[in-house]
């Protein structure tokens, strides 16, 4: 593609040469989802719906120029036959195993790539139960201290790395949520941060010491659980000195994914928002997990933040004053990965007359994940090869919580956040931005 001015002097991305790893803690049912897709995809036996680094186009230049090339062509993305899977899991079921255990995908699909799946047998997990009560697991690694199991985690990357040839690895969340944790000193700075794995200390959880491991190995780590994880000063400022990019937290799927469009929608056109009831039901192992309360609340936390910061009530109190916001989520077995979500949102219109409106979402969960996992384990692979590091904000399309700089609010609606991300990638391209300014036949 041509480069022109916008993007000043900064150097062009390196090239995707050679394999790209891609390392998940979790080998449930996004991870296996994933990776059963992008084999299927492979093999030429399915489409990669949902993913926007394989089916979606980006406009360049002005509209009479007509051009609108595929994002992985107009970017270099690593090829889905340039990525190979790896995992981590307290339970030592194969992706095969894991992923008929799921319950996603139905047999007619996994059946034709078996053998791949097989073959992907998770390393043990740096687990402790305190962190997930929900679980119990066997394949679990046992060190001295929490940074022994980190090193232990560093090793494992190194180890597969060079096992597979690969040039560069990413690492993508896609494990159980933990419970609770607010940052506290011990993520203040990354000197109290490796005292507290070296004391053992209770605020340092598994998912930190992924993260930590990933950031020390040069590995972009991006994450899909609400946890808090990379968010804390100290592995931020871990990750910027070291020139990793990191990104979370928490997959936009479901319910908020249709929050973020509908809500939008509403303040787009000064509408009114009394209430805003979500509830949904879900059997899955995710659900179980859910449904403890304190890994509940990691995960309500992150669904409650997105109407206030897209409807701005501080700029528009008259229509967003004191709405009320509920989420609920029931475990119920029965449905197993196919999550059914129902929304009653009391709007307010002209002269104060109030209207209703429900949406019932028939969704699946996993289903919805899987390309989520796919487009951040290429978009953060060439983040870093285009120079960027600490959070990509520019990413927060993919997320319910997104991550953002200290004192910044996070951009939640869906509809700004793709303007950003795509004009994201013009400008790391040497593309002009698009301003979708209506003046083309008016030139001053
Ligand atoms: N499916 C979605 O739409 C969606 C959306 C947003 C976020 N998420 C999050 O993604 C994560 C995965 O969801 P899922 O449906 O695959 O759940 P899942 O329960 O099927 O899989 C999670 C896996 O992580 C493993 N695990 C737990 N702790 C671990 C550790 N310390 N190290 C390595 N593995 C560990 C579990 O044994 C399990 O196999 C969850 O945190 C979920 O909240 C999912």
């Amino acid at each position: 593609m041509q480069a022109s001015s916008s993007a000043g002097n900064r150097p062009a991305p390196r090239p995707a040469t050679g394999r790209l790893g891609v390392l998940t803690p979790g080998l449930g049912a996004v991870a296996t989802t994933f990776i059963a897709g992008v084999e299927s995809i492979r093999r030429g036996l399915s489409k990669p719906i949902g993913s926007l680094t394989q089916m979606a186009t980006i406009r360049l230049g002005k509209r009479t120029d007509k051009r609108s090339p595929y994002i992985k062509e107009f970017v270099p993305l690593a090829t889905l036959d340039d990525l190979v899977f790896g995992a981590w899991d307290p339970i030592p079921d194969d992706a095969l195993t894991a992923a008929r255990k799921a319950g996603v995908l139905q047999d007619k699909d996994l059946a034709p790539i078996a053998d791949f799946l097989s073959a992907i047998k998770p390393m043990a997990a740096v687990f402790d139960q305190k962190y997930v009560s929900r679980l119990s697991g066997t394949n679990v690694k046992k060190g001295k201290s929490k940074r022994d199991l980190a090193e232990q985690l560093r090793q494992d990357i190194r180890d597969f790395k060079a096992k597979h040839k690969l040039d560069r690895i990413v690492m993508v969340w896609c494990a159980s949520t933990e419970i609770y944790i607010k940052a506290g000193p011990q993520h203040a700075t990354i000197e109290q941060f490796e005292k507290a794995m070296d004391r053992n200390d209770e605020a340092i959880a598994p998912s930190m010491l992924y993260a930590w491991a990933a950031i020390m190995e040069g590995v972009p780590f991006a994450n899909g659980a609400p946890n808090l994880t990379v968010d804390t000063p100290a592995l931020l400022q871990l990750a910027v000195s070291r020139g990793v990019p990191v990104s979370g937290k928490d997959f936009k799927t479901g319910q908020t994914w249709m929050k973020t469009v509908i809500a939008p929608g509403l303040k787009a056109r000064m509408l009114g928002l009394e209430g805003w009831y979500s509830t949904n039901i879900l059997g899955n192992r995710d659900g179980e997990v859910l449904d403890d309360p304190a890994s509940f609340k990691t995960k309500e936390e992150s669904k409650l933040s997105v109407l206030h910061t897209i409807l701005q009530p501080e700029l528009y109190p008259e229509l967003y004053n004191g709405f009320s916001h509920v989420v609920r989520i029931n475990y119920y077995p029965p449905r197993g990965d196919n999550k059914e979500g129902w929304d009653n949102i009391d709007i307010v219109g002209w002269m104060g007359y109030p209207m209703q409106i429900k949406v019932n979402f028939l969704c699946r969960d996993s289903i919805l994940a899987a390309p989520i996992v796919l487009d951040l384990a290429l978009f953060m692979d060439f983040a870093q090869r285009a120079g960027m590091k600490g959070i990509q904000e520019w990413l927060s399309f993919y997320f319910k919580s997104p991550m953002a700089a200290q004192g910044l609010q996070p951009e939640h609606d869906l509809f700004i956040q793709q303007t950003k991300l795509k004009n994201t990638l013009r400008h790391l391209m040497g593309e002009d931005q698009i301003t979708h300014l209506g003046l083309e036949y008016y030139p001053s």
